[in-house]
């Protein structure tokens, strides 16, 4: 049985990701700092799977204890979410983005190389490519300045991995995510933002379960068809499942280069004014918001050509927004 590391395997991907890896067959290390998370997050995986993963609350800022990690555990593979993710946030703490994002990073790195370790997969974003120039977004768009800390994070993280690639003959891909949101069906686990939701499907359905008073709308001209912006909402489920399709390909070698990466979106935008009137559809419920300024630094448009993942990962989402809005609002109510 292939054993897998989950980096960051109790947050939001990174638990979806578990239960399909389980699934496969594969047998799963979490490590986790449960700074984003919670520990109970480890029982609702065993409730879905029947298997309770392995799980160490390490902090991979301190290279001592990583070290210790792979001192004593050997891995066929590695799936690295553990980072912060929250863009706001990345403009007031750079610094921290940066030693533990980047940080986390090399100190992994480095113990694949010295224990001559293979196949990474890397949670990369769409935010890469900012406001691309040509819609669908397809892998040859130019990767432009960061807009934020955390996006460059995530293009000094491709960086890093491509050099690593070459100097000491690794093999990674990169899956750069659109919109990840939804549930897993048995709703026992799904999206848990800590405080204020930044992003728009917690904000919605926490506005509907009379948490928010009402959904604040960033701006309605946009050179859109609605004024709202677009962007590519992908189920959370078909999203953990690309990385099983990525990690298969590196077990088997299908690689064409040691440095990887694919667009993994559903191919489809929606503005936010469509978002809310599907949202209203699923849940019954009119959604209580109001039009107020753009955010800074977001873009008008954003979503995938998925034909190249698609091809080469024998991928391709299975699930809809609606189908992925029902099970955000399904888990919403079992909070
Ligand atoms: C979506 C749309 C907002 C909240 C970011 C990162 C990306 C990934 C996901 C981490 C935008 C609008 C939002 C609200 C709103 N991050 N919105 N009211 O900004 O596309 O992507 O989060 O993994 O890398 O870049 O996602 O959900 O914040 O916003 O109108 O209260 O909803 O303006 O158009 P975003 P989002």
């Amino acid at each position: 049985m292939k054993k897998i590391l989950v980096t960051g395997g109790l947050g939001f991907i990174g638990s979806h990701t578990v239960v399909e890896l389980q699934n496969q067959g594969f047998e799963v290390i979490i490590i986790d700092d449960l700074s984003n998370t919670t520990v109970n997050v480890l029982e609702r995986i065993t409730e879905i799977t029947g298997i309770k993963p392995a799980f160490h609350n390490i902090d991979l800022r301190v290279k001592k204890d990583v070290k210790s990690f792979f001192n004593t555990h050997k891995v066929d593979g590695i799936i690295h979410f553990a980072a912060f993710k929250a863009v706001g946030e990345s403009m007031q703490n750079p610094l921290d983005y940066y030693e533990n994002n980047i940080g986390s990073l090399v100190y992994i790195l480095q113990e694949m190389r010295d224990h001559h370790l293979d196949n990474f997969i890397f949670s990369s974003s769409c935010t890469v490519y900012g406001q691309a120039d040509e819609l669908p977004i397809t892998e040859n768009a130019p990767v432009k300045k960061a807009e934020s800390t955390y996006g460059n994070t995530k293009q000094i993280g491709e960086e890093i991995i491509y050099e690593s690639c070459k100097a000491h003959n690794l093999n990674a891909i990169a899956l750069r995510y659109f919109n990840p949101i939804g549930a897993h069906e048995s709703i026992k686990i799904g999206e848990l933002p800590l405080g204020v939701p930044q992003n728009l499907i917690p904000f919605v359905t926490q506005t509907a379960a009379g948490i928010r008073k009402e959904l604040a709308v960033f701006g309605d001209d946009y050179p859109t068809s609605d004024g709202t912006a677009i962007r590519d909402y992908i189920h959370i489920v078909d999203l953990a499942k690309a990385h099983i399709a990525a990690l298969q390909r590196l077990i088997k070698k299908n690689n064409k280069q040691n440095f990887e990466f694919f667009n993994v979106g559903s191919g489809t935008g929606s503005s936010v004014l469509e978002v809310i009137k599907t949202f209203e559809k699923v849940s019954g419920k009119p959604l209580n918001y109001k039009i107020v300024g753009r955010r800074e630094g977001d873009i008008t448009a954003a979503y995938a050509d998925t034909s190249i993942a698609n091809k080469e990962l024998n991928w391709k989402t299975e699930k809809n927004l609606e189908e992925a809005l029902a099970a955000a609002w399904k888990w919403q109510q079992q909070q």
